[in-house]
């Protein structure tokens, strides 16, 4: 099939291939179900940081979507690295204690946006103006773009046994997961909501987290379909380690507030290990923070 054909064939495309729109009428702007599903995500994005949209895809696509991944894992980046929960430096000024001296190991790998080709399930599904247009709508945001990282506008985390995230903070506003395949045991997700905000780090709260404790951890249940909005600035979190046979995908839907967004080529060689072109030239560009946290 020449390109073009491709393209509008893919546009053509009934977006009930993907999502439970008798669930989730995400294609209907005036559904009122679809303004009660936005309203109770604008309320659990307030409460906690995080929205789940249980069984939001079809498992028909979540089937192919989950063979791509398969046909692919001789492509995945994996990484290795030592990191504190603000993905930053060490600071020996500070007490041995202090968060930011605390250092865990991360494992993994992910599958990156430049292993799959347009018409591809999985770019398919990134591409959905009803999913872009949701997301935006229950964020309470104007506008909002896809991410136009060349690598990571969408990826897919794949964590096998023995393999962990550890508590960290993230650099972006929000994530938008969804859950390909779970592992046959570990691999579950761990937040404490609103830990920190734009005024104060919090570092007792954040270290009593890191040392074990589980006050105010909340353990969120995914299954494979299942969509999670998660707004991880403010949130600790991490994944627990997976166990078992079964290896953890869970594929990461970049969104951006502004258009044109391409990341900076050392945070792609910390995450990935390579780089593309793009990621250089965007080395050079300013970048400048609403907050003063430690990132
Ligand atoms: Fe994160």
């Amino acid at each position: 099939m020449i390109a073009e054909q491709k393209s509008s064939a893919i546009a053509e495309e009934s977006p009930g291939v993907f999502f439970d729109l008798e669930r989730y009428p995400i294609d209907k702007p005036n559904d009122p179900v679809r303004a009660n599903l936005v309203k109770s995500c604008r309320q659990q994005l307030a409460e906690t940081g995080c929205a789940r949209l249980p069984a939001f895809i079809n498992s028909e696509a979540l089937v192919a979507m989950t063979g791509e991944v398969v046909e692919r894992l001789s492509q995945v980046d994996k990484t290795a690295d030592w990191q504190n929960p603000y993905l930053s430096e060490d600071d020996e000024t500070l007490p041995d204690e202090h968060p930011v001296r605390q250092f865990h190991y991360r494992k993994n790998a992910f599958l990156c946006r430049d292993r799959f080709a347009e018409g591809d399930w999985v770019d398919r599904l990134f591409s959905r103006m009803e999913l872009l247009n949701f997301v935006r709508d229950c964020l309470g945001l104007k506008q909002l773009y896809h991410y136009a990282d060349p690598m990571s506008g969408y990826l897919i985390n794949i964590q096998e046994g023995g393999e962990t995230f550890p508590w960290h903070f993230d650099t972006n506003e929000f994530t938008i997961s969804l859950m390909l395949q779970q592992s046959t045991g570990g691999g579950v997700f761990e937040y404490a909501p609103a830990i920190r905000n734009a005024e104060s780090e919090n570092y007792d709260a954040v270290a009593a987290v890191m040392e074990g404790g589980e006050k105010d951890v909340i353990a969120l249940p995914l299954n494979p379909g299942d969509l999670q909005i998660f707004k991880g600035r403010y949130a600790l979190h991490r994944v627990t380690p997976v166990e078992g046979q079964r290896s953890r995908y869970m594929a990461i839907f970049g969104y951006t507030e502004s258009p044109n967004v391409i990341s900076k080529a050392s945070r792609k060689l910390k995450l990935f290990g390579r780089c593309l072109d793009s990621h250089l030239e965007a080395e050079t560009l300013e970048v400048t923070r609403l907050d003063n946290l430690r990132d």
